[in-house]
């Protein structure tokens, strides 16, 4: 079941979706968050900045574990996920960055690489909340549609689709990386509660479908109807073909 809050637009997406997530930390302080890069949780996290600036949070014993990195980009790189969380979230508030996680985008051995991470997912004892975008196509983390449900953490080669969604932040298609080091669908799952966001018309189909098409892993977030505890934070244009 996922439990829909409707909002206005993106910044107010963005305020409940912090809110939620500054709820989590508050009740638990040494949670473990799942986090996630991309357009869409940049606001947030600007509210979780704003919050812990007033002093309303703190993220001294939080842990996390991002979804993704891209293969072969350097942490100084401006779009590597590591340079994104730091540059969105880490180095604003009171994280301790040895307990912060991201796939090592530097260590071309794939296979290594991905049962490294799954095991430092494993030691986290658990992801009590799980943050998500969506992709035009579906995908989540980068699990791209496919004719089955990648169980943990694995390398992709990223669609053409997300090649193109994701050449708007480099200066030509021809750098975006083409391949990415992603969780799972299985680790996604096991998470204890998931928030998926998703803002703009560009969404709107994809949501229709995860909401209301056969789940299938062709629609990888439509796997999120078998999870228990799913909130989807979403605005009304996201929303507008429901
Ligand atoms: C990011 C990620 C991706 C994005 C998705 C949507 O860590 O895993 O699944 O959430 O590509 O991206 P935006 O938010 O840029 O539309």
């Amino acid at each position: 079941m996922i439990q829909i809050i409707r909002t206005k637009d993106y910044e107010e997406m963005s305020r409940k979706a912090a809110n939620i997530i500054a709820a989590q930390i508050t009740l638990k302080k040494n949670s473990v968050l799942g986090l996630a890069t991309g357009s869409t949780p940049v606001g947030l996290y600007r509210c979780l900045v704003e919050g812990y600036n007033k002093g309303d949070l703190d993220f001294s014993q939080v842990r996390s574990v991002n979804l993704d990195e891209y293969q072969g980009l350097s942490r100084e790189h401006d779009q590597s996920y590591f340079y994104f969380m730091n540059d969105n979230l880490f180095k604003h508030v009171n994280i301790d960055t040895a307990e912060t996680y991201l796939p090592d985008g530097t260590n071309m051995d794939a296979e290594g690489e991905c049962s490294r991470y799954h095991e430092v997912i494993a030691s986290m004892g658990g992801v009590d909340l799980q943050l998500l975008g969506i992709g035009n196509n579906g995908h989540i983390g980068f699990n791209e549609p496919d004719d089955y449900f990648p169980e943990n953490t694995h390398c992709v080669r990223l669609t053409d689709s997300t090649i193109q969604a994701n050449a708007r932040f480099f200066a030509s298609e021809a750098e975006v990386p083409r391949y990415a080091y992603t969780m799972g669908i299985g680790e996604i799952m096991a998470a204890r509660r998931i928030l998926i966001l998703a803002s703009g018309k560009a969404k709107a189909p994809i949501i229709k479908e995860m909401l209301t098409g056969p789940v299938r892993p062709q629609v990888p977030a439509s796997i999120l109807r078998f999870h228990k505890k799913v909130t989807l934070v979403a605005d009304e244009e996201a929303l507008s073909l429901l």
